[in-house]
């Protein structure tokens, strides 16, 4: 029984597959071309692809009927084909939780950097400009008192709002519904006309799919702050570029759309922009802990358990 694994994984976890008597292939290489991939899920009964791997209805036909789960190294899904695998009765696991509190981090990590302008003052050390203290050198937000907009208040948006608290910010938020939590519940454009800082957390689905349109961009407040460290699809990200050029403060992204993001696209020009290559859940024991749970829940599907993370 074979398994293909589309990168390298931190920790035992892959061991723990062969100790199971899985023959485990694992693809070395930072890059994955689509054409490797769809040779190497030929024959396999399992799959942990990761966020940049799409996995669609011609990577299920190539593995073939023997394909029983894909076990996600991510807690979002939106780069399989949910539908195509029910139908093929494929099992899809995730792993919530446990990326919850580095995603939190990154995400306050971003805030931090926009608004005191901390990677435009590394630049300005390094780049040999630091000649004299001067009160008005690189002027940011203090945030305590600004109001934080929170779109999607699941685990990250609640452990965002607990780390904004200690900030002493106001937190408001959005979701599908309202949630019982000491936070005001507002919609989203009543959220958008009255945040300092609008913060995204929520999934990437057909309804989320450039939720910050162009319209809503500019509808947030002049000199406010645009998070993301959900997913790249819930911006329109041409629009962003040009609400970056006075409408916005700046903006804090750990995603982007596309992604990645080229080294000549415009993003890069703006100073206010602080761009990372979606490290939300990039802390050591957090990964090793994915890995772990995408292993466990492979290994429950193939002994015809009930996946400890289900999505379908
Ligand atoms: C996820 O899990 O969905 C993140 O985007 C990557 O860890």
């Amino acid at each position: 029984m074979r398994v293909f694994v589309t990168r390298t994984l931190p920790g035992p976890a892959l061991e723990r597959l062969r100790e199971e008597g899985l023959e485990v292939e694992v693809h070395q290489g930072l890059l994955l071309p689509r054409e490797e991939l769809l040779k190497k899920v030929e024959g396999v009964v399992g799959l942990i692809p990761t966020v940049e791997d799409r996995i669609d209805e011609e990577v299920m036909d190539r593995a073939g009927p023997g394909l029983k789960v894909i076990a996600c190294y991510s807690v979002g899904v939106d780069h399989v084909d949910l539908e195509a695998a029910r139908r093929r009765g494929i099992r899809v696991t995730h792993t919530p939780g446990v990326l919850t509190e580095a995603t939190a981090d990154l995400t306050l990590a971003l805030l931090l950097a926009v608004a005191r302008r901390v990677v435009e003052g590394v630049d300005y050390a390094r780049g040999g400009q630091w000649r004299a203290w001067h009160p008005e050198l690189l002027l940011g937000l203090d945030l305590e008192g600004l109001t934080l907009g929170i779109v999607g208040m699941g685990r990250i948006g609640q452990a965002v709002a607990k780390r904004a608290q200690a900030f002493g910010m106001r937190v408001v938020y959005t979701s599908r519904t309202p949630k019982p939590l000491p936070y005001p519940f507002l919609p989203l454009e009543e959220l958008l006309a009255q945040a300092d800082i609008v913060s995204l957390h929520a999934p990437l689905t057909p309804e989320t799919h450039r939720l910050l349109n162009r319209e809503r961009l500019f509808a947030m407040k002049p000199g406010a702050i645009l998070l993301n460290t959900a997913r790249g699809g819930l911006v329109d990200t041409e629009a962003l570029v040009e609400a970056l050029d006075g409408h916005l403060f700046g903006a804090g992204l750990d995603v982007t759309d596309p992604e990645p993001l080229p080294p000549e696209h415009p993003l890069y020009a703006r100073k206010n922009a602080v761009i990372t290559p979606h490290l939300g859940s990039a802390g050591r024991r957090t990964r090793e802990r994915m890995a772990m749970m995408a292993v466990e829940n492979l290994l429950a599907v193939l002994k015809g358990l009930e996946p400890p993370n289900p999505v379908v």
